[in-house]
């Protein structure tokens, strides 16, 4: 996608672009990793639950990884009938599990005790699953680390080891890592695994190896197909993935519009028609998203800020070799995953427009209206 042309031509700010093609290109490398490995594929769709970009990511996938009721159902309607369903998450609601249990095919309980109360209300059709958490940190940030000190994310291989819920399980499931651009915190951890179950590992059907790694951004993908022939073969696993950012990190470019651009003590700020809140993780990780045109030679220095009331509202300071005025367009990139998801519209501003860039053609597949923000605010009577 050509971005100088896509700022020339939107007709709308602030829109998230989806490029169709970044989208099939990230799936491809999956659908090669599959059929290297014979690993299954299952998009995660908390990075963006969008209709279109779950169904272009249906033929390249075996289903969708899930985290709630509401996820399960939006990937049911999408998903054909023989796909997987995978759910793993720390707050099933009692009330919630028949109706969620009948739509899976797989879930990972994320502890013992939610593993002995819903289990046994859990119909056949799904198949029976742990989160285990093998206590390697990988991660320096603890917000993000699921194997952080006192963690809530799965089994410790301890409790685990000491108990019978091997015996009465067909799988595991382990998720260690965000971003990771090599194989060894996955090898390290598969390692774990083994050196604890051993051959007890071929009494599974079924192991998922979560998501958090970025494929495309790994030059040598051999170690990875290894470690998935190896399980295959030395234990009759179905190894599962279930990436999120892989698949729609790189595919989604937030643009916005300068809509006021003034000194303040000595630096120019822009400010802009979205903020923040359309990209969270910039203020909950305090992370500079990448600009399409910054250069950090370039001669106008410029912070660009978001358009709420918040003084932290702020993406960043950024260089640009034309000085930026009212009117001009920024490209937020890389910015596909864990965005628009976690948006909200603090100071009544909107969502963001969304777009796909497909075949050349721009189209736009969700606006929304006054009538949206009302009806969400308004009392029911
Ligand atoms: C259990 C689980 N699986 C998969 C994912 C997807 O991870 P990513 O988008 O980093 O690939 C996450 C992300 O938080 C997760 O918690």
């Amino acid at each position: 996608m050509d971005l100088q042309h896509l700022t020339d031509t939107l007709p709308t700010t602030p829109a998230l672009v989806l490029d169709a093609d970044t989208l099939r290109e990230n799936l491809a490398v999956l659908q090669d990793l599959r059929q290297r490995s014979g690993c299954k594929v299952l998009y995660s769709i908390k990075a963006l639950p969008l209709s279109s970009v779950l169904e272009i990511a249906r033929p390249y996938v075996d289903g969708f990884a899930v985290s709630s009721l509401f996820e399960a159902k939006l990937a049911a309607e999408c998903l054909p009938a023989q796909a997987s369903l995978h759910l793993s998450t720390p707050g099933i609601r009692p009330d919630e599990w028949p109706e969620l249990a009948a739509l899976l095919t797989h879930v990972s309980f994320n502890s013992a005790t939610q593993y002995l109360r819903l289990a046994p209300n859990t119909p056949a059709s799904c198949a029976l699953g742990l989160r285990v958490n093998p206590h390697l940190s990988f991660l320096d940030d603890a917000r993000f680390n699921p194997c952080r000190a006192h963690s809530k994310l799965g089994i410790s291989l301890d409790e685990l080891w000491q108990s019978s819920y091997l015996e009465q399980v067909q799988g595991l499931h382990v998720h260690t890592v965000f971003a990771a651009t090599d194989f060894k915190p996955l090898i390290a951890t598969v390692a774990k695994l083994r050196s604890y179950f051993g051959k007890d590992l071929a009494k599974l059907k079924w192991l998922n190896l979560g998501g958090g790694y970025l494929f495309k951004q790994i030059a040598d993908h051999r170690p990875f197909i290894d470690l998935v022939l190896q399980l295959r073969h030395d234990f009759g696993l179905e190894v599962f993935i279930e990436p999120g950012k892989a698949v729609v990190g790189d595919a989604g470019h937030l643009l916005a519009t300068v809509l006021d651009c003034f000194v303040s003590d000595g630096k120019t700020v822009a400010i802009l028609d979205t903020s923040v809140n359309h990209n969270p993780e910039v203020f909950e990780y305090q992370r500079q998203p990448s600009v399409y045109g910054h250069d950090p030679k370039a001669a106008y220095p410029t912070i660009l800020a978001g358009c709420t009331c918040l003084a932290g509202d702020v993406f960043g300071e950024y260089r640009f070799h034309q000085p930026l005025a009212i009117g001009t367009k920024i490209v937020f990139t890389q910015v596909g995953a864990y965005s628009l998801i976690k948006a909200h519209r603090f100071n009544g501003y909107n969502f963001p427009d969304i777009y796909v860039h497909q075949d050349a053609r721009l189209q736009r597949v969700k606006h929304y209206a006054y009538a949206d923000y009302h009806q969400q605010w308004s009392a029911q009577a």
